[in-house]
Parts: C-alpha cells; sequence; structure tokens
C-alpha cells in the first residue's frame, strides 16, 4: 500500500521513550504515511481525532527505531582461530602486527564474490533487525584496493535494497595497511585519497569516511590527509581512535568537525574538551572493550559533566566485537561503563542517529514530524531494555510507517 492510501496508524496506552528520555504518563502516538504525526497524552487523547485510524497497539513500551551507528557488517571468512590464540594469551595488537587480525579478515574478503559477501552479511543483518534496528551504518575496510572497497560498499547498499531497514556506509579504506604497500604507507593513504575517495563519491557509494588513528594503523598526520580528501568532496567525516592509546586522533577529528570520535578508551580531558566544542558524538563501543578484555575505561564522567553526547553501537565484526545484538550492548554500556539505561537507550537512538548526522531529521526521536522507525516492546519499563539480557522482547518493529518484524 503507498502512503496515501494507508491508513493513520495509532498505539494506545504506551510507555514512551522519545529517544532524551521516559515520559511521565502514558501515551498514544499517530502514524501518518512514514511520519509520525502525533504524540499525546492518553487522557487527552480526542476518539474522533483517532477513529478513522487502524489500531495498532496497546500497551508495552515503545522507543524509537535502535539506531547502530557503528558495524563492519559486511566480511568474509571467521576469526574463531584468533580468539583461541587470544584465550592462549596472544593480543589483539600482535595478532595484528603477524598479519593476522584486520589482515586475515581482508584476505577472506578480497577472496568472495560480491555476491558471497552479500549472503554473509545479510543474516547478520537480521539478527540487528530482530533485535530492533531500523537504521545501521556499515563500513568498509576489509577490502583495502579500490575495487574491493567498492564491493564492500556495493554489497552494504544492496542490503539497504533488500530488506527494511535504513544502511548508512562509510568507506573506511585507512582501516590498515595492505601487504601490497607494506613499508609504504603514505603512498597507501595517498591512493585512499587520490582514488578511492573520488571513485566511492563518483559511484554514489559512501556517505561518510572512516579511518583508524592507531599505532598499529595509520598516525593523526595520514588520517587528517584523508578527512582533507573527504572533506574537499563534501563527505562527513568520523574517527575510530584512542582505542588503545592515546595519539591525539578524536582532537584532530573534531576540528575537522567530525561526526563521531569512535572507541575512545583512552580519550583524555583535552579530547574531552575539543569534542565538546565541534558537537562531535562519542560513540562508546562496549563490545570491543569486552572482547578484547581491555581494562582502560572511556572517561564516561568527562564526557557527561562536558554535556558531549554519547552513541553506543554494537561495533560488530569479525575480531573486536562478533557481537550482533543491540540490546546486549545496551547491558554492557550499563554493566561495564556505568551509563545509566536511560542513557544507554538514548545512545542507540536519538544520540546513535546523531552520529551519522541523521539528528536533523529527527531520526531517532518519537516526536511529530520524525520518520515513523518505532519498537513496540514487551517489557514493564524502558530499562528493562538494558537490565536483562533477553532475546525475542520486540512485539512490532515499524520501520517507514510499515510493520515489518524479520
Ligand atoms: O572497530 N579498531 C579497528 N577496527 C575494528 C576492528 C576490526 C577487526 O578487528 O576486524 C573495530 O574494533
Ligand atoms: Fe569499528
Amino acid at each position: 500500500m503507498s502512503a496515501t492510501t494507508q491508513p493513520r496508524l495509532v498505539w494506545h496506552d504506551v510507555t514512551l521513550f522519545d529517544g532524551h528520555d521516559t515520559l511521565p504518563e502514558p501515551m498514544a502516538v499517530i502514524v501518518a504515511g512514514d511520519t509520525i504525526e502525533r504524540v499525546v497524552p492518553m487522557r487527552e487523547l480526542d476518539p474522533n481525532e483517532t477513529a478513522d485510524c487502524q489500531p495498532l497497539g496497546q500497551g508495552g513500551v515503545m522507543t524509537p527505531g535502535l539506531v547502530d551507528c557503528h558495524t563492519h557488517l559486511v566480511f568474509g571468512g571467521s576469526r574463531a582461530d584468533e580468539f583461541e590464540r587470544r584465550l592462549e594469551g596472544a593480543s589483539y595488537e600482535e595478532i595484528a602486527r603477524r598479519g593476522g587480525g584486520i589482515l586475515s579478515t581482508v584476505r577472506a574478503t578480497r577472496e568472495a564474490s560480491e555476491a558471497q559477501l552479500f549472503s554473509l552479511a545479510r543474516p547478520r543483518l537480521e539478527a540487528l533487525l530482530r533485535e530492533g534496528v531500523t537504521t545501521v551504518e556499515i563500513k568498509s575496510g576489509y577490502g583495502l584496493s579500490v575495487a574491493d572497497e567498492l564491493k564492500m560498499l556495493r554489497v552494504a547498499r544492496r542490503l539497504g535494497e533488500t530488506l527494511p531497514v535504513r544502511v548508512v556506509t562509510t568507506l573506511l579504506g585507512a582501516h590498515a595497511l595492505p601487504p601490497e604497500y607494506k613499508d609504504d604507507s603514505d603512498g597507501y593513504i595517498e591512493l585512499v585519497c587520490r582514488e578511492m575517495i573520488p571513485a566511492a563519491v563518483e559511484q554514489g557509494l559512501a556517505d561518510a569516511v572512516d579511518v583508524f588513528c592507531e599505532k598499529i594503523a595509520f598516525s593523526v598526520a595520514q588520517c587528517e590527509r584523508v578527512f582533507e580528501a573527504a572533506e574537499a568532496h563534501g563527505l562527513p567525516i568520523k574517527a575510530h581512535a584512542e582505542q588503545l592509546s592515546n595519539l591525539g586522533g578524536s582532537a584532530m577529528a573534531a576540528r575537522h568537525g567530525a561526526l563521531s570520535a569512535d572507541h575512545i578508551e583512552y580519550l583524555d580531558e583535552q579530547g574531552v574538551n575539543a569534542l565538546r566544542e565541534s558537537g562531535s558524538v562519542a560513540v562508546l563501543l562496549p563490545g570491543a572493550f569486552h572482547t578484547l578484555r581491555e581494562t582502560q575505561l572511556p572517561p564516561i564522567a568527562a564526557l557527561r559533566e562536558a554535556g558531549v553526547p554519547m552513541a553506543i553501537a554494537t561495533d560488530a565484526n569479525p575480531g573486536s566485537s562478533p557481537l550482533f545484538m543491540p540490546t546486549l550492548m545496551l547491558n554492557f554500556a550499563c554493566t561495564l561503563f556505568r551509563l545509566t539505561p536511560r542513557e544507554a537507550l538514548a545512545g542507540m537512538t536519538a544520540h546513535g542517529a546523531r552520529a551519522l548526522g541523521l539528528h536533523t531529521r529527527q531520526l531517532g526521536r518519537i516526536v511529530p514530524g520524525a520518520p515513523a522507525d518505532l519498537c513496540l516492546w514487551d517489557v514493564e519499563s524502558p530499562a528493562e531494555l538494558a537490565y536483562a539480557v533477553q532475546p525475542g522482547r520486540l512485539r512490532q518493529r515499524i520501520f517507514q510507517g510499515q510493520r515489518s518484524l524479520h
């Protein structure tokens, strides 16, 4: 049914988390087409107003559709062997330095065809949809050649065309140094700036550009060159920064007006201030923190005090976060990072959307005029979504005003 012929939809008596807060009284929500039309307390609802609406639910907790703003869902191969090596004592960094880690996924991703990558990624994405995700960011970064990075981005785009979810693509060419450029990392950065970014832009495949700013990846100066190339092509930027050490990548990204700085366990006070001044989002990835058994906590109290918006994402990837369960990340954000359940939920709704630059369209909110991406949960209170780790609580998932539960 087209948006114009579809009847308006109404939910009654829901406990509403609007992307920032839980409203103090039971609410009704009215959707027209693909947009939220009205959000009204039950006691103010005039039954005549909803007489022509299709009633879709009564009771339960309603949240915006979840926004997973940082994933690496498209990849070939598995890193279970590396998981075992880490259990025997090897570190993530050691494995990476010996050509494993990201580079082992690069080998498998290069070998896979576009069709194979699509069929591998689809069930991973479906797992996110079953948990309430309606917007997902998907990065490249396991191709590391122009052809293979574009191949990954095409798969990401196709996933968004095939499944009922909004896919935002990010070119992460500067993720690791490919073997062909061993000992010539500046040469590889040149390729990213001069060929990869222009080709991705020309083919409309990238919505943003990301880098991995770290000793085992690229320097602050190299990442800055990538940002300048992205800016020249009008693309927004974001950074994996301060994950394993403090190089100052987040502050540099903030100076360039980055949408977000992600990981940031090693972020210092200067970095926090830089994010505050630029309005960038701090994207916290408790799945990677957990998987790598990191002990350095991101500076949550300082971020909170500075009013830096904090987003939460799965970072779903084969190495540092093979975790495809967004509500588990809400739990981890609270248990590991001591966020409140309200902060964690805002991190996967309103602030997740901000980390993708989509807050301007009110994505991640339940307010009039926002996109009708909604989740109705069989729980007593929004806090329960973070408190209990329990799949199967999603009663309804609405994407662009259409009911679609996967
Ligand atoms: O977000 N930090 C770098 N990149 C990914 C990990 C990728 C991998 O290990 O395959 C991350 O943690
Ligand atoms: Fe990542």
